[in-house]
C-alpha cells in the first residue's frame, strides 16, 4: 500500500505554468512576449529538476479551453512551439531529457505533430528527467477519449466490461507510462486546476504561489518541492 515517506521528495511534478499574459501586460508588452519569456523558464526548471531527484516533470502548455483566445494568441502559441521543439531538441538530448506529449492531436497542425512525433523518437532513450508536455491536452477530453478506446475494446471483445477498474481504465489513458504526480505547483495566483490531469491527480499534493510563471524562478522551484517533503499523506487511513 502507498503509505507516506516522511521526507520524501516528490517524483513526479506537474506544473500548471500560468500568469505569461498578465506578466507581459504589467510590462506592457503583448501577451506573447508573456509566453516567449514564459518558454524560457521552462528550459531551467528542467534543468533544476535532476539535482532535486524530480524523475518526471509535467508541465500544462495549452488546455482544451484555450482555442477560445483570439485567432494571433493561438497561432503564436503553436508557432512558439514549433521553435520550441526545433531550438531545444540537442540540448534536451544532451542533458539525457526523455520527452512526451500528452492531449488531443488531431486538432494540432500537421507540421507540429511531426516535430512532436521526431522529438519523442529522439529522446525515448533517455531517463535522466522525464519531461511530459501537454499540448491541447484537458483532463475531461482525456478521460472521454480512453473511454471511446475502451469502449471499442469492451465491443471487440479484448476486454470484459468487469475489467474495467482503476488498474485497467488508466491503460487507456495518454499519461499511461506516467506515474501519478506527487506535487501539482500553480503559478499566478489562481487557486483552480482548470482541467489538467483530473484522473491522475485524484491524490496530488497542491501547492499555489502567487508568483507569475515567468518570475518563477528556480529557487522559488526548489522551495516548493523542498516544502513536500513537510507533509503528511494519508492516502485516506489514518496513521499508526
Ligand atoms: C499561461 O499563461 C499560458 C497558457 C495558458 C498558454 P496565460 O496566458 O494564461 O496568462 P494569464 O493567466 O492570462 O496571465
Ligand atoms: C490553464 O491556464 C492552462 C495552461 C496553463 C496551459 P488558463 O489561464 O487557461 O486557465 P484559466 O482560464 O485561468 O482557468
Ligand atoms: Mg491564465
Amino acid at each position: 500500500m502507498a503509505t507516506e515517506e516522511p521526507h520524501a521528495g516528490p517524483r513526479h511534478v506537474a506544473i500548471i505554468m500560468d500568469g505569461n499574459g498578465r506578466w507581459a501586460q504589467a510590462k506592457g508588452r503583448p501577451r506573447l512576449f508573456g509566453h516567449h519569456a514564459g518558454a524560457k523558464r521552462v528550459k531551467e526548471i528542467v534543468r533544476a529538476c535532476k539535482p532535486l531527484g524530480v524523475k518526471y516533470l509535467t508541465i500544462f502548455a495549452f488546455s482544451t479551453e484555450n482555442w477560445k483566445r483570439t485567432q494571433s494568441e493561438v497561432s503564436g502559441l503553436m508557432s512558439l512551439f514549433r521553435q520550441y521543439i526545433r531550438r531545444e531538441t540537442r540540448g534536451l538530448i544532451d542533458e539525457g531529457v526523455c520527452v512526451r506529449f500528452i492531449g488531443d492531436r488531431v486538432r494540432l497542425d500537421p507540421k507540429l505533430v511531426k516535430l512532436m512525433d521526431e522529438l519523442e523518437e529522439s529522446t525515448a532513450g533517455n531517463d535522466v528527467v522525464n519531461l511530459t508536455i501537454a499540448i491541447n491536452y484537458g483532463g475531461r477530453d482525456e478521460v472521454a477519449r480512453a473511454t471511446r478506446r475502451l469502449a471499442k475494446d469492451v465491443a471487440d471483445g479484448k476486454l470484459s466490461p468487469d475489467e474495467v477498474n482503476e488498474e485497467t481504465l488508466p491503460k487507456y489513458l495518454d499519461t499511461r507510462v506516467l506515474p501519478d504526480p506527487d506535487l501539482v505547483i500553480r503559478t499566478s495566483g489562481e487557486a483552480r486546476i482548470s482541467n489538467f490531469l483530473l484522473w491522475q491527480s485524484a491524490y496530488a499534493e497542491y501547492e499555489f504561489v502567487n508568483t507569475l510563471w515567468p518570475d518563477f524562478s528556480d529557487e522559488e522551484f526548489q522551495k516548493v518541492v523542498g516544502s513536500f517533503g513537510k507533509r503528511k499523506r494519508r492516502f485516506g487511513a489514518v496513521p499508526a
